[in-house]
């Protein structure tokens, strides 16, 4: 039987959710993004090459491989373009790719948003990637957005344009910022459909299809769970929901046919952006894993804030997806780190406690309780089975798998795609 297999981030972002992906997807015949925009960044190496992908699913390299760009995400198109350009440059040109005509269009005043509703947050920014991926869905929610099937459609996108700009505009001409001109993005905006006009469709009818087909097909996540708009640090995340359960809705599909939930952690953790962090750190060992680990924003390039491997947020991550697996990545970074810590639990106002706590102020004031284990030093980044890690490795995994009760099913010792151990085949 097919495989129906999401893969979640875990943590803050940037996993390795495009590696996993990427890696599984040699099995699989469908890839899907369900949500988010160009806010995204996946990291793919395979034969000396790297790829960094936003908004395009990371089974775009495989010709035979059917690519969907779902109804719940926000698609700039214009960076989608640039997007599929750099990979025609890259020598990718052989691929199928499918865009929902559901899915909501990020405009370039969406962007100039994003910017000034920053500003207007003065002292609390979130850090957004100012994509206007928030913006895109306040509109969406606000029913004034602009959906992909406008830009084929040029009574409807007249009509959506003008709805959006008396909103818009007015919000933009009040702080003082540029307006835009209906005629010139009608016109923009039109040239633009008809450049994309041949991938756009109802996925959510094709990716039925796929499955009545018995097809085995992966939803790549976009964020991670702590980014989630209901369940992470709010207001410091995100503006959709990157959890196994927002992929349905944002597919079009039954619940029913998802087999398999895959968490994806690194072995440590990173956050981009603001917000609480409980086990951040910033002293000489963090300076290694940022350097080693190239914890540097794909998107954004900003450096990552880095942590120790909090297992409160994984099992409450695990607790809201349902995930079945788990993949541990980056673990070859933490190679040579003498004492590594995991956080096993939160003090607040004196009390321990091993749930995420809603009120912001509380979650800040959680004090990190740690347990520690000892490092290894021996280079693990060619290893190809779980037996041949040092022992002090092993016994990290095994601590990981124990506090969360969950099976690590795949291992990452780099990014390139050969750097990978498989303990448990998903498909
Ligand atoms: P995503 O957003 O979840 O797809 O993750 P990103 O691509 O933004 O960030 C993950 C980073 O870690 C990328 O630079 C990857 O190339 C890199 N990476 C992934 N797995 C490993 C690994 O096992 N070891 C090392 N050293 N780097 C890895
Ligand atoms: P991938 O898919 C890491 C963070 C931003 C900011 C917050 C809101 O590569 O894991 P937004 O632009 O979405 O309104 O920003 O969310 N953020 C990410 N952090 N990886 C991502 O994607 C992210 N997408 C958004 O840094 O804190
Ligand atoms: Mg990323």
């Amino acid at each position: 039987m097919g495989r129906r297999v999401v893969v979640i981030g875990s943590q803050w972002g940037d996993e390795g959710k495009g590696k996993i992906t990427d890696y599984l997807a040699e099995k699989a015949e469908v890839v899907v993004r369900t949500q988010g925009g160009n806010n995204a960044g996946h990291t793919i190496i395979f034969n000396n090459r790297k790829f960094a992908l936003h908004l395009i699913p990371s089974g775009i390299f495989n010709p035979n491989i059917i690519n969907i760009m779902a109804n719940g995400m926000v698609i700039n198109p214009v960076a989608l373009l640039e997007e599929l350009k750099v990979l025609c440059s890259q020598g990718i040109e052989d691929y199928k790719l499918f865009i929902s005509n559901r899915a909501h269009v990020v405009m370039p005043y969406h962007i100039d948003l994003d910017d000034l509703y920053e500003e207007l947050k003065k002292d609390h920014p979130v850090g957004t990637t100012k994509r206007g991926i928030g913006p895109a869905y306040m509109d969406k929610t606000a029913r004034i957005g602009i959906r992909i099937s406008d830009l084929i459609h040029p009574e409807s996108l007249y009509q959506r344009l003008e709805t959006s700009l008396n909103f818009n505009n007015m919000i933009l001409k009040a702080n003082n910022r540029r307006t835009y001109d209906i005629q010139e993005l009608y016109e923009e905006y039109l040239k633009i459909g008809e450049v994309i006009k041949s991938y756009v469709t109802d996925t959510s009818v094709l990716l039925n299809k796929l499955i009545d087909e018995d097809k085995n097909i992966l939803f790549e996540g976009a964020q991670g769970s702590m980014l989630c708009l209901d369940h992470g640090t709010y207001p410091y995340v995100t503006s959709s929901s990157p959890t196994a359960a927002s992929v349905p809705l944002n597919a079009g599909i039954s619940s029913e046919h998802i087999t398999d939930v895959i968490g994806v952690t690194k072995a440590y953790t990173t956050r981009v952006g603001e917000g609480v962090f409980p086990s951040e750190f910033e002293d000489e060992i963090a300076k290694q894993i940022r350097e080693v680990g190239k914890e540097y924003g794909t998107t954004t390039k900003r450096p990552r804030r880095i942590g120790w491997l909090d297992m409160v947020v994984l099992k409450h991550v695990k607790r809201i997806n349902g995930m079945k697996h788990l993949s541990v990545m980056l673990l070859d970074v933490l190679t040579g780190i003498k004492e590594i810590k995991i956080c096993v639990s939160y003090i607040l106002d004196g009390k321990e406690i091993d749930y995420i706590p809603a009120d912001y102020f509380e979650y800040q004031r959680c004090i990190p309780k740690y347990i520690t284990l000892p490092g290894w030093e021996e280079d693990i980044s060619k290893t190809q089975r779980f037996s041949d890690l040092p022992t002090n490795c092993k016994n990290y995994l095994n601590k990981i798998e124990e506090i969360l009760d969950i099976n690590v099913t795949i291992l990452s010792v780099g990014p390139d795609r050969l750097q990978t151990v498989t303990l448990k085949n998903i498909f």
